[in-house]
């Protein structure tokens, strides 16, 4: 792709009569402005990023880093279409490899045969890994249903040189999320993949919560020597019944692991802990509001489009020409009434937090942990 080279990130010139500059800030150097004539938001510059972060960053090139999601049928994919949209957009514009997988494909059915859709994603994206092993890099498994709200942000960010596997912990519960990952292509990556995929055929026969249950065992059996560890939370899971009984569950594996540790398995594992910024957050935990930190939202379904979410920007729809066009964030043109500052969204975020680690500490003590 030669194009990428002339390609600019986010480089505006608007010639408003820039008087009446109602909110102006600044954070990681991106500079909004709105004026009460033309509510226009102007993202006028990326400066933590050149034209260089179209090509690569921090010694990846992009063209080596796939944005993977996994869809299931036609009818799913008219649903995640605004969503998808926008990464599509943002993959092209920065030469990110964007790939689809189709579950219902006879090939990706042949090699695997898991009946739990959420199982099979797995396995399909580990198959997938493991065929670009020489081309692929880095893999960011995506949910279909998030979408990029900030395009200032590059996959790279989230990239911990230590780490072969990251995922990101929920803010409304105690849950790793299932649904989105940063996989760096090691044997170490594909390999939890397959395991946990692979879960599928020996889950207990419980109220056992699919894939995001079965990723904290995938956790404490990666993490820890001996079965007595890896096991110390496995009679909750074999006996819950419901919610209640799988957050048990949860609980006991993130108190075992340490509430406070962010690395795990010689770390080659690391979660995303709620007092850090991760790539993606459920954009609904603060009303579709977002600020330049964030990067991705999740939950943008076309079903829920005006309950759980609201479309964030002022056109109706995402303008796809406008992809390779610069500067990129035409084609991402706001609604300024979900821009707030970083410190508004950080502020709302600790007080899931500390709800949810109190929510943590009454679930252990109903277990007689903690
Ligand atoms: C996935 O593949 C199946 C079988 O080839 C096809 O019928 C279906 O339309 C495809 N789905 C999508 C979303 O492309
Ligand atoms: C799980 O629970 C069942 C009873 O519901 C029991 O028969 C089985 O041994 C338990 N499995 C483990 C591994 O604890
Ligand atoms: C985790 O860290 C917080 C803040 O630093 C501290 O208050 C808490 O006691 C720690 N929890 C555990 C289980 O170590
Ligand atoms: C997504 O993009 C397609 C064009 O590729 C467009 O037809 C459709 O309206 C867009 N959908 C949304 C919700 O933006």
């Amino acid at each position: 792709m030669a194009a990428v080279v002339n390609r600019r990130c986010g480089i505006i010139f608007i010639g408003l009569s820039g008087i009446f500059l109602l909110l102006q800030y600044h954070s990681k150097g991106i500079t909004y402005l709105q004026t009460p004539t033309f509510a226009t938001f102007e993202l006028k510059t990326c400066p933590n990023m050149d034209g260089h972060a179209l090509i690569a960053s921090r010694g990846v090139a992009n063209e080596r880093v796939a944005i993977v999601l996994a869809v299931d049928s036609v009818d799913n994919v008219l649903d995640y279409a605004p969503a998808m949209n926008t990464t599509k957009c943002y993959a092209k514009h920065f030469g990110y490899p964007f790939v689809v997988i189709n579950l219902t494909d006879a090939i990706v059915s042949e090699q695997c045969q898991h009946k739990d859709v959420f199982f099979k994603r797995h396995c399909a994206v580990h198959k997938w890994m493991e065929s670009r092993k020489d081309v692929i890099d880095y893999v960011l498994y995506i949910d279909a249903d998030m979408g990029v709200i900030n395009p200032c942000h590059t996959i790279q960010e989230y990239i911990d040189d230590t780490a072969d596997l990251v995922f990101y912990d929920r803010f409304y519960d105690f849950e790793i999320a299932a649904g989105s990952y940063l996989a760096k292509n090691t044997y170490f990556s594909r390999n939890f993949l397959k395991y946990w995929a692979d879960y599928n055929f020996k889950l207990p026969k419980s109220f056992h919560g699919t894939d995001n249950g079965a990723v904290h065992q995938v956790f404490m059996e990666q993490n820890f020597e001996t079965p007595s560890e890896k096991f110390a939370c496995y009679d909750l899971w074999n006996k819950s019944r419901n919610y209640d009984g799988l957050f048990a569950f949860q609980a006991c594996t993130q108190w075992k692991l340490g509430l406070n540790n962010s690395k795990f398995a010689d770390n080659k594992l690391k979660i995303i802990r709620k007092d850090a910024v991760g790539w993606v957050r459920d954009g609904w935990l603060t009303s579709t509001k977002w600020a330049p930190r964030d990067f991705m939202l999740h939950g943008w379904k076309m079903k829920k489009l005006g309950g759980e979410w609201q479309w964030p920007f002022s056109r109706k729809t995402f303008d796809m020409e406008m992809c390779l066009r610069e500067p990129l964030l035409n084609a991402f043109s706001y609604n300024l009434n979900f821009v707030v500052s970083d410190a508004v969204i950080r502020a709302e975020l600790d007080a899931w937090r500390v709800k949810v680690v109190d929510k943590l500490i009454k679930s252990l003590k109903s277990i007689g942990m903690a």
